[in-house]
């Protein structure tokens, strides 16, 4: 009797979870979601519910990644951008009158999907909702009649663009489908940036606040499926962009080449397009792309008055005088509402006291309905500016003479470009440097703050300089020296003489009191704590090898991280490569391949850990006095940690030397980096960046180039940097062209372990014609002559390109990430 129950128990249990499962992907007439409901596609890919936007006390209905797993979620989609509830439990999103709508706490529609319902009622009872499987989220007219799609969530995108859906241009009704920023990370309501289509030039433009536009991708090229201003697309093969024109419409869509991928496309908060995939491995998504590359390139990301400085975190500041309209917003990196005096200009009255903040910018980039003035005189500008109430600034060069911004300064940028001076009029009283009134009050105040810092800057350094003899005799972790801030500001002149900057931080010559040169690389965002930090550098300091840059030493103090290396006074590669006054001979640059795999087969294989450098490419590639070459910059993506994403954007771009995974979001190898060193062995062969077009855009991808030509049997020679005037050992090049046709394989598994290619360049190992990588096809000229390999063709052609038994046991993965 027990079992009977027991089994009728698990079977009412089983059909529970089977009607709770079944149709929760649908909304109808008598299946509402209210408070922590939620339904889910039928492969789980999405779900859709009420969730709150950050530390908001808002609650949206929305849609999201249901098997990523951050949070709070990673969300696709809204439908009340505008309209939130603050209690979820009394809001209902239901069937009502043929539509979906959203009712709030006290039962008012505030979203609906805004069908003509009289138009369709005969059938407006069995409306129902389905969530799909790709994000859409379809109003249909029942499941039992034949299902019209009523009203669909594609046709209305939010920040996100899915794989399958369109944006649009419809040339009937001449309205398009845009992408729109949110306003903050915790208000998804419609933000000033925006992507869309240009129907003329078949193009992508972002604007901001729907007019202005700042970026564009360049005109559809159906040939080579790629933007004219994108050229890394040529890389790309994960997004299979289509672009449709007819009649009544236009519009790009996308699918994607592996529908595995976890994906997405959006027009992010900081007025960047981005694309991100997921990486499992890590829990992060990883982003791969994002245009305007830089966030200052962004229009008016500051907001009015606001200066945007790329070198700076936080990237916005107010000017001089001038306050954020809204702290909060500020506070949530929304800098669109800007800046406001803190004193306003008084009108009509004189007792005000004005002067004026000199701020620096570059011709072409002034900011913008600036109004010319015909004076004569700087003094003249000055003067008309000063004596009329509504002018914020004015400038006066030569060329243009007079001009006055009676509108608010938009688009300010803090870096110092010093083409031309702007003069921001600002009360007398917020500016610094005003002593001339109230002299002795002031005069009296200031002395005695004086008194007090001299008193505090002395104790200070009396207790700095016992710290320093006690650092700099005791505290040496391992071989590495901890050096105090104030020795590396004065050694390197106060980081007067820059010698590069790289995703991590810029770099700055020092000479040290023992007169032995270094370079001091500046860390930027470092987001780990005291102790990890020092673990991570000694770990560091204990990689050693001649084909490493040395790390002398470190500074850690607050949130000042910076490293200590050797000088390396031949600089990077890249100033050697590509210009071509300081010329490498070819025995030279086979030498720096060679020492450059040998420091790679060292950092994979003979550390303790396995170390993954990330970002090969000639700009960390460092020569010493004998043009001998060192890795630079190993090991610094763990120190970085979760800002790492953002520094892979700065890093890449059109140079390409990132390897497909990256973008396909599987766990990185050692084996990116051997992408990376065969990319960057082109142009040691090439003589320039692989990216590089002509002047017409036509210019074939020099790695394409190359394999044709081993293919072909052509003279490779003839592909050789022009300035070597073909002086170069034939067997040489034609072993680093295999080479590097190798390390470019698209599976990883294909390509070779960095201690094959340093047998290879050694002469102990031979090398056979690899097979054509199958990424360069997607995006090449289908004219072409040559032929290019299909699956099948390559399969016969190939001559089995590595000896299998010879490979090395691959390096363990994903160590240093
Ligand atoms: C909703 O439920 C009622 C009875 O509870 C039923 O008559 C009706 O057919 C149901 N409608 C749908 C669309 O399932
Ligand atoms: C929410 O608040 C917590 C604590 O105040 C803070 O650490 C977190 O960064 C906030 N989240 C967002 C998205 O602002
Ligand atoms: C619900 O929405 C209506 C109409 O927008 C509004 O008047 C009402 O105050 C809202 N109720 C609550 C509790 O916010
Ligand atoms: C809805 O459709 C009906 C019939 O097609 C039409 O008469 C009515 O004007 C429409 N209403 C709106 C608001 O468009
Ligand atoms: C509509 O019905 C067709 C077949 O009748 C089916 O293949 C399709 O998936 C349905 N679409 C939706 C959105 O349910
Ligand atoms: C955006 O444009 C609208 C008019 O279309 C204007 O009212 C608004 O002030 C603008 N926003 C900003 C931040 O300039
Ligand atoms: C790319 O998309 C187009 C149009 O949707 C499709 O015809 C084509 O087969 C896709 N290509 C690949 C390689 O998936
Ligand atoms: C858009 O429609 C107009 C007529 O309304 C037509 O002249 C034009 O050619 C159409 N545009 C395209 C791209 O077909
Ligand atoms: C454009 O719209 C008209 C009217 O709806 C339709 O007859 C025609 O087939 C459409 N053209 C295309 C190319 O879809
Ligand atoms: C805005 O400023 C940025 C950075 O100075 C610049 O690149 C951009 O061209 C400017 N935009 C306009 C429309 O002036
Ligand atoms: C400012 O200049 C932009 C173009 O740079 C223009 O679109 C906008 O209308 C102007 N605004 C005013 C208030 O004149
Ligand atoms: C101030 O400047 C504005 C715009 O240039 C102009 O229209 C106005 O007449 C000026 N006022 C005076 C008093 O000069």
């Amino acid at each position: 009797m027990a079992e009977v129950l027991l089994l009728l128990i698990i079977f009412l249990f089983f059909s529970l979870i089977v009607s709770l499962s079944s149709g929760a992907d649908t909304i109808t007439a008598n299946r509402s979601i209210s408070g922590d409901e939620t339904i889910t596609s039928k492969d789980e890919s999405f779900r859709l519910g009420f969730f709150k936007a950050g530390n908001s006390s808002n609650y949206y209905i929305g849609m999201w990644y249901n098997k990523v797993s951050t949070d709070p979620p990673t969300v696709a989609w809204v439908a009340n951008r505008e309209t939130p509830v603050s209690d979820r439990f009394s809001s209902e999103l239901k069937i009502m009158d043929g539509n979906l709508v959203l009712l709030n706490e006290s039962k008012s529609i505030i979203w609906t999907t805004g069908v003509n319902s009289s138009s369709s009622s005969s059938s407006s009872s069995s409306v129902v909702a389905i969530l799909l499987d790709d994000g859409n989220l379809v109003l249909t007219s029942g499941l039992l009649n034949s299902n019209v799609t009523i009203w669909q969530s594609f046709d209305f995108p939010a920040h996100t663009w899915l794989p399958g859906a369109r944006l649009s241009y419809d040339n009937r009704t001449r309205t398009k489908k845009l992408l729109t920023s949110w306003k903050s990370n915790e208000d998804p309501a419609e933000g000033l940036f925006s992507l869309e289509l240009d129907p003329i030039g078949e193009q992508y433009l972002i604007r901001w606040n729907r007019t202005t536009q700042y970026w564009t991708s360049g005109s559809w090229d159906e040939k080579d499926k790629l933007f004219s201003l994108v050229p890394e697309m040529r890389l790309n093969y994960i997004y299979n962009f289509s672009y449709v024109s007819n009649e009544n419409e236009s519009y790009f869509t996308y699918s994607l080449y592996n529908p595995s991928i976890i994906s997405r496309f959006i027009m992010d908060v900081s007025g960047q397009v981005k694309m991100l995939s997921w990486l499992d491995a890590t829990k992060q998504w990883n982003l791969f792309w994002s245009q305007p590359r830089q966030q200052c390139e962004v229009y008016d990301y500051c907001g009015a008055f606001g200066s945007c400085r790329q070198s700076g975190l936080p990237f916005c500041n107010c000017l001089t005088g001038f306050t954020p309209r809204s702290q909060s917003d500020w506070d949530l990196n929304d800098f669109s509402r800007g800046c406001v005096r803190k004193t306003d200009l008084q009108c009509g009255r004189t007792s005000e006291k004005y002067g004026f903040l000199r701020i620096s910018s570059t011709r072409s980039n002034k900011p913008p309905n600036s109004t010319s003035l015909a004076v004569g005189s700087s003094g003249a500008c000055e003067s008309s500016c000063l004596s009329n109430c509504s002018c914020n600034a004015y400038s006066y060069d030569n060329n243009n003479g007079c001009s006055i911004w009676d509108t608010e300064l938009l688009n300010l940028s803090g870096d110092d470009n010093n083409e031309i001076t702007i003069n921001v009029k600002v009360a007398s009283k917020d500016l610094p440097s005003d002593k001339k009134d109230n002299g002795l009050i002031i005069g009296a105040v200031v002395g005695s703050v004086i008194g007090v810092v001299l008193l505090v800057g002395l104790i200070w350094f009396l207790i700095r300089r016992n710290n320093r003899r006690f650092i700099g005799q005791t505290t040496v972790e391992g071989s590495l020296v901890s050096f105090v801030y104030r020795d590396l500001q004065t050694a390197t002149k106060n980081f007067s003489e820059k010698l590069g900057g790289g995703g991590f931080g810029s770099v700055f010559k020092g000479t040290l009191p023992d007169s032995s040169v270094v370079a001091v690389k500046k860390l930027e965002s470092v987001s780990q704590g005291e102790k990890q930090f020092r673990t991570e550098v000694s770990t560091i300091g204990t990689i050693q090898h001649m084909n490493l840059v040395r790390l002398r030493g470190f500074c850690s103090e607050g949130n000042s991280k910076l490293l200590v290396y050797d000088y390396m006074p031949n600089g990077s590669l890249d100033a050697h490569l590509f210009s071509k006054d300081k010329l490498l001979d070819w025995k030279t640059r086979y030498q720096i391949a060679l020492g450059t795999a040998r420091g790679l087969v060292y950092l994979h294989e003979k550390c303790r850990d396995c170390i993954i450098h990330c970002d090969i490419k000639p700009e960390n590639v460092l020569l010493d006095a004998d043009l001998c070459p060192k890795v630079a910059d190993f090991g610094l993506a763990k120190l970085v940690g979760r800002e790492f994403s953002r520094v892979l954007t700065t890093m890449r771009g059109t140079r390409g030397y990132l390897a497909p995974e990256w973008l396909s979001g599987v766990a990185i190898t050692t084996k990116a980096d051997v992408y990376s060193y065969g990319m960057m062995t082109f142009e040691l062969i090439s003589g320039t960046r692989n990216s590089e077009q002509s002047e017409d855009g036509r210019k074939k991808f020099f790695p394409m180039q190359v394999a044709d030509a081993l293919i072909d049997g052509v003279d490779i020679l003839k592909l050789l940097d022009p300035t070597l005037n073909g002086e170069a050992s034939l067997e040489e090049v034609t072993k680093l062209c295999k080479v590097a046709c190798w390390c470019i394989q698209d599976d990883e598994e294909n390509r070779p372990a960095m201690s094959q290619v340093e047998q290879i360049l050694d002469g102990v190992l031979d090398v056979n014609m690899p097979p054509k990588p199958r990424s360069l096809q997607l995006f090449v000229d289908n004219n072409d002559a040559v032929v290019f390999f299909t699956e099948s063709s390559t399969s016969s052609s190939s001559q089995a390109h590595s000896n299998p038994s010879s490979r090395v046991s691959q390096a363990k993965s994903a160590a240093s990430l």
